[in-house]
């Protein structure tokens, strides 16, 4: 296979002839192999400054500890990442699909709008990074290229990219120095060339395909026996919290009620307390309910609640606007707990209650904690 003698014929050069020059033509080859490279979804997020001024390259020199490649090779070539990612970047893309495929422009959008969306959840680091990783890839082929045409390279990361974008102006352009490749001739003076190749052994670079399937098999087995322990601690956990119920009498309903709600709302410790806290107070809504609804009813009969309903409910749209307080079905929750226990007023229910709540979210964070651990460990 060419690619392989290629490739073993290549190595980092270390000294390049400086009286060579790249040709015209083979330089074209080159920049034709980085442009057929990959990338992600196509968008060539990119841009390749091919630098053959040796003033330049004087001063790029120091700034690239120092190594002799950046003025001795025929060409300096710096890949620059784009540093932001807009959505002109994606439509040009899809412009050009339109154009090259012959399709109509219009077709495209729900393709367009689905890349948008998943470039636009990343972080500007994870968009920065994510331009970087392809200029690597265009890396690949340039060194590629440059072996079949026997034209010496050197891919470089030791170089300083802030001044790299600073000398070449790179940050007003919105592009980053991301890597570099030192390209020309080899010198004779540079010995590297006659030294063997240190690879890792192919055994230890890949895994074999046979093992992977069993890996595979292992994987569906293990998924199988963590499926089955989750499910087992879940119902251990679930009859624990029915007997610790029943055993101290407290409603067994309330306390799922309140397991159900650490799912529902988040579950996260903290977030949780902040709907124990509402519902708490969603029983003392319903308590503040059921007292003036039979106050009322004194006066203006079976009308009382309803009017006394009337009156809190409205009050409690207004609650949602407090920060940290405006989970409304939390409130909700709080009061069909009370109205359910369906109790007379007094200090007794009201702490049972909380007690009861209290358990089921500690039995739901056990529950989810066991099922996690069980997920991570095994
Ligand atoms: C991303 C990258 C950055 C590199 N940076 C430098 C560099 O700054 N200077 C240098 O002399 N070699 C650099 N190298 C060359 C590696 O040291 C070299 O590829 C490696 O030792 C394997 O040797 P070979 O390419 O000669 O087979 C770099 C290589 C890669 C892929």
């Amino acid at each position: 296979m060419a690619l392989i003698d290629d490739l073993k014929w290549r190595y980092a050069t270390k000294i390049f002839d400086p009286t060579i020059q790249i040709s015209e033509e083979n330089l074209k080859k080159i920049m034709k192999a980085v442009q057929l490279s990959a990338s992600s979804y196509g968008l060539q997020l990119y841009r390749v400054l091919i630098i053959e001024n040796k003033d330049l390259r004087e001063k790029l020199k120091p700034v690239s500890w120092g190594q002799n490649q950046i003025t001795e090779a025929s060409h300096l070539v710096v890949f620059c990442n784009y540093t932001e990612v807009e959505d002109e970047h994606i439509d040009e893309y899809l412009e050009l699909k339109a154009k090259t495929e012959q399709l109509n422009l219009a077709e495209l959008k729900d393709y367009g709008d689905f890349i948008k969306e998943k470039i636009g959840n990343k972080s500007k680091d994870e968009r920065i990074n994510w331009t970087a990783h392809q200029t690597y890839i265009a890396l690949g082929n340039l060194l590629a290229a440059c072996a079949e045409l026997k034209i010496d390279a050197c891919p470089m990361e030791g170089f300083e990219f802030e001044k790299y974008n600073e000398i070449l102006n790179l940050s007003e352009q919105g592009l980053n120095a991301s890597v570099i490749a030192t390209i020309g001739y080899r010198s004779k003076k540079d010995d590297t060339q006659h030294y063997e190749k240190i690879r890792k052994p192919i055994e230890k670079l890949f895994k074999s395909v046979s093992r992977q399937d069993h890996q595979a098999n292992k994987s569906l087995k293990s998924n199988t026996l963590k499926s089955f322990m989750q499910a087992l601690s879940m119902g251990f956990i679930g009859a624990t919290a029915v007997f610790t119920s029943s055993f101290f009498q407290l409603p067994t309903w309330v306390l799922f009620l309140a397991w159900v709600s650490y799912y529902l709302f988040g579950i996260k410790p903290k977030l949780s307390l902040l709907v124990f806290v509402q519902q708490m107070l969603g029983i003392l809504i319903a308590i503040a309910i059921q007292y003036g609804g039979s106050q009322l009813t004194h006066y203006i009969g079976t009308l009382g609640l309803p009017v006394m309903v009337f009156i809190v409910v409205s009050a409690i749209f207004y609650l949602s606007k407090v920060r940290y307080l405006n989970n409304i079905p939390a409130y909700f929750l709080g009061m069909i707990v009370w109205f359910g226990f369906n109790s007379e007023i007094n200090i007794n229910s009201f702490l049972l209650l909380a007690i009861t709540l209290v358990m089921g979210f500690i039995f739901a964070w056990l529950n989810e904690t066991i099922s996690k651990k069980i997920q991570t460990k095994f």
